[in-house]
């Protein structure tokens, strides 16, 4: 019995990332990120550019006082500025839409 729950529990766990992978990449494409960015780690490979790759925060983020998520957030906003520069292209989505994409980053970025 232990046995079977393990295994279940993998899948569900399994299907469960993938179900977020699709979401975060749903996303990426739909708002044009992927135009800009590289997010490996989910596939995306074919953007030109300077632009980084998203599969990782640089420390503008993770070393924001509020947190990545506020910082992404405020980020593709235009609120933020990272070595005085705004983000190239302004958010145009739902609020609801970027605090999944900032969660989805944020998960993407601790995966090793
Ligand atoms: C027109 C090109 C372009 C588009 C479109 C674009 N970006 Fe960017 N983005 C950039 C560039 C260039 C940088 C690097 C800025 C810097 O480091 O000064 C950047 C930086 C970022 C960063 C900071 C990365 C870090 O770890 O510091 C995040 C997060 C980000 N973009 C998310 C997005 C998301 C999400 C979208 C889609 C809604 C998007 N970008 C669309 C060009 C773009």
């Amino acid at each position: 019995m232990k046995i079977i729950a393990f295994v279940l529990s993998f899948a569900l766990m399994l299907s469960s990332a993938f179900a977020d992978d699709a979401a975060l990449t749903k996303l990426l494409k739909d708002n044009k990120c992927e135009k800009c960015h590289k997010v490996t780690a989910l596939g995306l490979a074919d953007a030109k550019g300077k632009a980084p790759d998203l599969s990782h925060l640089s420390k503008d983020a993770t070393g924001y006082e509020k947190g990545a998520k506020a910082w992404i957030q405020g980020w593709l906003k235009k609120e933020i500025t990272k070595g005085g520069k705004k983000h190239a292209m302004a958010w145009k989505g739902s609020d609801a839409d970027l605090g999944t994409l900032a969660d989805g980053l944020i998960e993407l970025d601790g995966r090793k």
